[in-house]
């Protein structure tokens, strides 16, 4: 009898044990266990036969095959986090700065969800085009081409913006939309329109539901998100508009020199060269310490976003009318119309978003300083930084006038708002297994 007891006693012990280690397994390891089947771990006990931690291209074909011949994306073991603060910037500044909607708070599961559909072929017309063939992340989620090319390859009528901070957009108050030309309200509104767009994914979303539905990881990774696996277009956007709101980019040369200094922007930086120096107080202070003539005047830290579109006399007269072409009243008390204003992406990471404004139509950062130098055109719109200038002189063009010197010293500055580990952050890279290398 008592022999018989032991081994039962013992295997209690072993099934306590067992129960507290799972249950705290499940503590630490947030995500619940129904991503589990498309998680890295899964897919390599399954495919990764010689069990070197790596898929080969005969092992990735098995994996395509085992599916239907799709792809599948390959997901973290543990959930990655993209509900982190930045560092450098204040909490209270980014309370301001933060246009999350209470309808669509950001989640771990959310984004990660969010990053799949995000990479995701199946969302265009013929699965050839997913977000990020225009958004790469290397280039901080701009396109290299002045134009992008979209699903049945007809070309974009403007350069793809690049994608990051897009939660911090709040500025002094104003909400400016998204796009060139503002028209998406918020970033939920937004993330549809690609989709739908002829050019880019031509999808219909009645079609584009029955079809994430029927994918296998689909199931999974929006009960996690949502608690149902039910495929909805407003779950689809706010899924990708979560991914969004967590792909944040405050970890530049400029971030780390502000944060050794005592956290002002207008103090000269122990960390930065001379020149990098002159180029901020250029930049943020003004040409000549006019702060009414400064770039920060239109692109304003720490986001280096706009807070509204505006003109910044590219031409006398608009080809793209940019806000101008939508049925909206000027958007401040200075300008007749909206013609010819538009709004740009942030100033960070700029060095690696060519090519340059709306149209794409500069190469180089030499390029853009040129412009704002000497080629600004007059227009009943231009931004208040330039308009005096125009007005007083007789010239086709006029802008900052700057010497060689000062412009080396912006584009040095420009070069320090390059954040290197958001390129390369797993968080946001492509998670589908590729058949090609
Ligand atoms: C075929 C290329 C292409 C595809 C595919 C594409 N985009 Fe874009 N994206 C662009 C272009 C071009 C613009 C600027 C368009 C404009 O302003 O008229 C843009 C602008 C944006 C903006 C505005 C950023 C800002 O600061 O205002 C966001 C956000 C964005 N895209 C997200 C997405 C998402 C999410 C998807 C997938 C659902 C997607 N894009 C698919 C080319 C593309
Ligand atoms: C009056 C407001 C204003 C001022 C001042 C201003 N900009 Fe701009 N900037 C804009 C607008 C508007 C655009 C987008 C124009 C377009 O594409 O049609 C832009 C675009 C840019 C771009 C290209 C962004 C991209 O993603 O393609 C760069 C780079 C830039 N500005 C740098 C500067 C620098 C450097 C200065 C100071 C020398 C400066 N800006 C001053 C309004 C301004």
């Amino acid at each position: 009898m008592l022999l018989s007891r032991v081994p039962i006693a013992i295997s209690l012990i072993m099934l306590a044990t067992f129960c507290i280690v799972v249950h705290s397994a499940e503590k630490t390891d947030a995500p619940s266990d129904d991503v589990k089947s498309f998680r890295k771990s899964t897919l390599l006990q399954r495919f990764d036969l010689d069990q070197d931690g790596e898929l080969t291209s005969a092992e990735r074909k098995k994996l395509h095959a085992a599916f239907g011949g799709i792809a599948v994306p390959m997901l973290p073991d543990v959930t990655m986090r993209y509900t982190l603060r930045p560092p450098n910037v204040s909490e209270a500044e980014l309370r301001k700065l933060d246009n999350s909607p209470d309808s669509n708070p950001l989640t771990d599961a959310g984004a990660t969800l969010g990053r799949v559909l995000f990479y995701d072929r199946q969302l265009s017309k013929n699965n050839t085009i997913a977000c990020a063939s225009c958004h790469l992340q290397e280039r901080a989620f701009a396109d290299p081409k002045r134009l992008s090319t979209g699903f049945k390859g007809g070309q974009t009528g403007r350069n793809a913006m690049a994608l990051f901070n897009l939660r911090y957009t709040v500025i002094r108050g104003q909400r400016p939309g998204f796009f060139w030309d503002e028209r998406a309200e918020t970033l939920e509104d937004q993330v549809l329109m690609p989709i739908q767009d002829p050019v880019e994914m031509g999808m219909k979303l009645p079609e584009l539901v029955v079809r994430l539905q029927a994918l296998p990881y689909y199931q999974q990774l929006f009960t996690s998100a949502f608690g149902t696996a039910d495929v909805t277009s407003d779950r689809i956007a706010k899924a990708i508009a979560q991914f969004m709101r967590g792909m944040l980019s405050f970890d530049s040369k400029y971030d780390r020199a502000m944060a050794v200094g005592n956290g002002s922007f207008s103090d000269d930086f122990a960390a930065f060269t001379p020149q990098e120096n002159l180029g901020k107080s250029l930049f943020i202070d003004g040409v000549g310490g006019i702060g009414e003539i400064g770039c920060a005047l239109c692109h304003i830290p720490p986001t280096f976003g706009m807070p509204r579109a505006f003109n910044n006399g590219l031409d006398p007269k608009y080809a793209d009318k940019g806000v101008g072409a939508r049925d909206v009243p000027s958007n401040d008390l200075f300008t007749p119309s909206n013609d010819g204003k538009f709004k740009s992406s942030p100033l960070r990471n700029i060095a690696l978003t060519a090519p340059y404004m709306h149209d794409g139509r500069f190469k180089t950062l030499e390029e853009v300083i040129e412009h704002y130098s000497d080629g600004v055109h007059p227009h009943v719109n231009l931004g208040l930084a330039f308009a005096e200038d125009a007005e007083s002189t007789r010239k086709k063009t006029s802008g900052f006038a700057l010497t060689r010197e000062q412009k080396s010293a912006l584009i040095a500055f420009l070069n320090t708002l390059t954040d290197e580990k958001f390129i390369a952050d797993s968080r946001f890279s492509n998670p589908f297994v590729r058949l090609e290398d």
